[in-house]
This record gives structure tokens, sequence and C-alpha cells, in this order.
């Protein structure tokens, strides 16, 4: 970003976002960052998705999977490269674990390879056995799950 004045917003997804998110999810599906997702399928779960702009452009994204009334899971997290480091992740977070309370789900977890993001959110690394969901859902269907280089990490939210 240049010293001009931008705008920028962090919140919940709407249909009308669909292609910056696609050519987002599309970016980092290409570098395997994230799993690829269908535009049907995020279309579908849109409520459950955030997202970042930056003078009108997506650049930042992020959903919320919800497995039971305890468990949910941050997915698809991603900033574009030229708007990374100026927070976009850390407010996506917010508002996904905004998101996980105002549902009253207590635990939220991620499978990632960036740990230190992550700690920095408040997560800790735990094991991704503590997640059976996860693993009967999708673990069990990744041609890698005997090789899998990802980190569960776990936040606990405090529910009134
Ligand atoms: C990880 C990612 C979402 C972070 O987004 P971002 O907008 O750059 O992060 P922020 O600017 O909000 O950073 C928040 C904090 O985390 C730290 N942080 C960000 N990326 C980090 C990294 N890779 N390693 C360590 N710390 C990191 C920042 O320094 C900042 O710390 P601070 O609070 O002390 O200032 C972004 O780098 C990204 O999209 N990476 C590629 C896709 C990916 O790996 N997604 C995760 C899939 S689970």
């Amino acid at each position: 970003m240049t010293s001009t004045v931008h705008t920028a917003v962090v919140r919940p997804a709407t249909v009308d976002d669909l292609p910056g998110m696609m050519a987002l999810i599309h970016e980092f599906v290409r570098r395997g960052d994230i799993l690829p997702r269908t535009e049907l399928s995020v279309r579908m779960s849109i409520n459950d998705w955030v997202i970042a702009t930056l003078d009108g452009q997506v650049v930042g994204i992020g959903s919320l999977l919800i497995y039971s009334p305890l468990l949910a899971e941050v997915r698809s997290l991603a900033v574009s490269e030229q708007a990374q480091g100026y927070g976009f992740g850390r407010k996506i977070i917010d508002e996904l674990l905004s998101m996980a309370a105002a549902y009253h789900i207590p635990t939220v977890f991620a499978l990632t390879r960036v740990v230190p993001f992550f700690e920095r959110m408040g997560f800790t690394v735990t094991e991704k056995e503590a997640f059976p969901e996860k693993i009967w859902r999708a673990c069990r269907l990744c041609p890698i799950q005997d090789n899998c280089d990802e980190i569960a990490v776990v936040a606990k939210l405090e529910i009134e």
C-alpha cells in the first residue's frame, strides 16, 4: 500500500463478492496454501464467510465450518500477497471467532502451516486426533493423509 488514503473493510461476505473471492481462492489453491472450493460450495455457505476489501477489491477471505454446537473450524484463510502484513488476517480471524462466539461454540480449530500466525491470534498447538470430526469428514479422503504437514491449532472461547 502507498501513502494515499485507502479504504479497508472486513465484513461478512455476500454473493456479490463471489467473483473476487473465487479469484483469491484459485490463486491460493494454485500455491497449495488452501484446499479447492467450488463456486457452488462457497455460494451455498456464503453466510459462513468473511472477506477483507481494500478500495472495493477482495483481498482477504476466511470461513467458519461448523461441525457441532461445540466445534468449528477456520478454513480457507488467505490474504492476497500485496495486502499481507496490514492486519487483515487478524481482523478476519477476529470476525470468525466472533461468529463462533455468537453461536456459543466454545472450540475453534484450524489445520495450518502458518502456526506462528495462529499463535499470534491466541491459538495453541494441539493434536489432530483431538478433532475426529475433521478426520472423519475430510482427512480420510485426502491422498496425502499419511504425510500431512499441517499442524492442528485450537482456540478456546469464553462463552457467556
Ligand atoms: C497467514 C495470513 C492469512 C496472514 O495474514 P496477514 O494479513 O498477513 O496477517 P496480519 O497482518 O493480520 O498479521 C497478524 C499478526 O500475525 C503475524 N504474522 C502474520 N503472518 C505471519 C507468519 N507467516 N508467521 C509469523 N507471524 C505472522 C504478524 O506479524 C502480526 O503480528 P503482530 O500482531 O505482532 O503485529 C497470510 O499470510 C496468508 O494468506 N498466507 C498464505 C495463505 C495461508 O497460508 N493461509 C493459511 C491457511 S490455514
